[in-house]
């Protein structure tokens, strides 16, 4: 394999998304370098303030608070746009674009409110504008209705598509006021620099927006969104929505009516058995409405630096994968892995168990499940017909090791009726598993 090309990237802004990118890139170098061909390497970062002190630091002289310093250098061929705000933010992406110098940005009211000029400059300067971390982090949505979907004709997109209200609100619920649970939304990195724009609606607004004009494909303002924001709920409102089995979450909106588009963003309450209501914390779930497809519900973290990282390398990775050769061209496979043996894979099991009804009989399927290392998280024993039927559910344990144990207690003479196991799925702990 030839050596790597190499890609100078430049950042605008190094914060809480900013050095998650330098990370990443720096951390992922050898799997890019593979994947694409090209090697990025941060030469600049853009900053208001390049003296102070930071946790995860550039080399010397990459940070600069002088724009003209990444744009004139001459050799930057990539940038991402990671410090938000529309001004002066747009004229630089719109300049860096208009100058053929393809930007990947994060920043969803720049693209709802100028998205129009961006892209004329980006077909001027024969760029790309990628925008899939302005839109649910981490969830590849943007991508999925530009290329996956682009004929199911989805006429309808309803979500949670704010990190920082989803928290806040499941934090209240848990008792949390919405003054505690908007500080450590922010300590944790989720919240705008102005985080009036994520409880007001604001920055949900921008998504649907967004959202919708991909969706339908025709341009939807941000003017044209009804906006309503968490600020106006009252814990009344909370407690309501628990008595009615619901739970209160910001919701977003876009219907394709005919040949018109509606898309508003507010508080719902959400019946507890709908998709959206176990979206928890900083999570985001968007549900796509369409002809061919019917329904499809993509979740996943909505907010957070490393996770809008993930989706500014995967913009940046596509700017090069459309241009160069590369796994994103070829065969995906570049590696021989090893399999894992039969019977290794590890899960909680439940299983059932019929055995005679008598002293000592319990002892002896314990004595076999520990002999095979299987360690028994729930019993729950129920009378049978002359025996005993007994549902177990077990820690994490390896499939051989569960069957080997069956084996062993379908041995016994004590034992009556097949015994049998299944796998568990479950995020709770076993220990929690309830039996009714
Ligand atoms: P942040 O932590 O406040 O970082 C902003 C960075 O941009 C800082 O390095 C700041 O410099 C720099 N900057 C801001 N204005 C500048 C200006 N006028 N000139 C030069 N440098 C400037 O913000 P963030 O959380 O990383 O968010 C950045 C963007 O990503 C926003 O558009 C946001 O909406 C979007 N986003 C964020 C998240 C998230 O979870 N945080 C998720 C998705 C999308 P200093 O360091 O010197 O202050
Ligand atoms: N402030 C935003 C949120 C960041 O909480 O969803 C992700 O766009």
């Amino acid at each position: 394999m030839s050596a790597p090309v190499d890609v100078p990237v430049a950042l605008l802004g190094y914060g809480t998304v900013g050095s998650a990118v330098h990370r990443l890139l720096e951390d992922g170098a050898e799997d890019i370098a593979r994947a694409t061909g090209h090697r990025l390497r941060v030469v600049r970062a853009l900053v208001r303030d390049p003296g102070r002190e930071r946790e995860h630091a550039p080399a010397h002289g990459v940070l600069t608070g002088d724009f003209r310093r990444i744009v004139d250098d001459g050799g930057v061929a990539l940038v991402a746009e990671v410090m938000g705000g529309v001004e002066p933010t747009g004229e630089y992406v719109a300049e860096l674009l208009r100058r053929g110098i393809p930007v990947v940005t994060a920043n969803k009211q720049l693209v709802a409110r100028h998205g129009p000029e961006l892209f004329e400059a980006a077909a001027e300067g024969g760029a790309q504008l990628r925008f899939e971390a302005s839109v649910c982090a981490a969830i590849p949505v943007i991508k999925l209705l530009r290329e996956s979907l682009v004929v199911t004709n989805v006429h309808r997109v309803l979500g949670i598509v704010n990190g920082t209200t989803n928290f806040v609100l499941g934090e209240m619920e848990a008792g949390s006021t919405y003054a505690d649970a908007l500080a450590e939304a922010q300590r944790l990195g989720y919240a705008e620099a102005d985080p009036t724009e994520d409880v007001s609606g604001l920055d949900a607004a921008a998504k649907m927006a967004i959202l919708a004009t991909v969706a339908f494909g025709s341009r939807v303002a941000l003017e044209g969104v009804e906006v309503a924001g968490i600020d106006a709920l009252r814990d009344e409102h909370v407690a309501a929505a628990r008595a009615l089995e619901m739970r209160v979450k910001l919701v977003g909106e876009a219907v394709l009516v005919g040949e018109r588009v509606g898309v508003r963003v507010g508080p719902a309450f959400v019946d507890a058995h709908h998709p959206l209501a176990s979206i928890e914390g900083a999570f985001n779930a968007v549900m796509l409405q369409g002809d061919a497809i019917r329904e499809l519900t993509l979740e996943g973290p909505g907010a957070g630096g490393t996770e809008t990282a993930s989706a500014i390398v995967a913009d940046l990775v596509s700017v090069l994968g459309a241009s160069e050769a590369g796994f994103l061209r070829d065969d995906p496979v570049w590696r021989s892995l090893g399999a894992l043996p039969h019977g290794e894979l590890p899960s909680p099991y439940y299983l059932r168990l019929e055995v005679e009804d008598r002293a000592g009989v319990l002892a002896r399927l314990a004595q076999e499940l520990a002999s095979e290392g299987v360690s028994v998280a729930r019993l729950v024993q129920q009378p049978g017909d002359g025996h005993a039927v007994l549902h177990v559910v077990t820690h994490e344990a390896p499939a051989g090791r569960v069957e080997a144990a069956l084996r062993a207690i379908r041995a016994l003479p004590e034992s009556r009726g097949d015994a049998s196991a299944l796998p568990v799925v479950s995020s709770r702990g076993v220990e929690e598993l309830g039996w009714t």
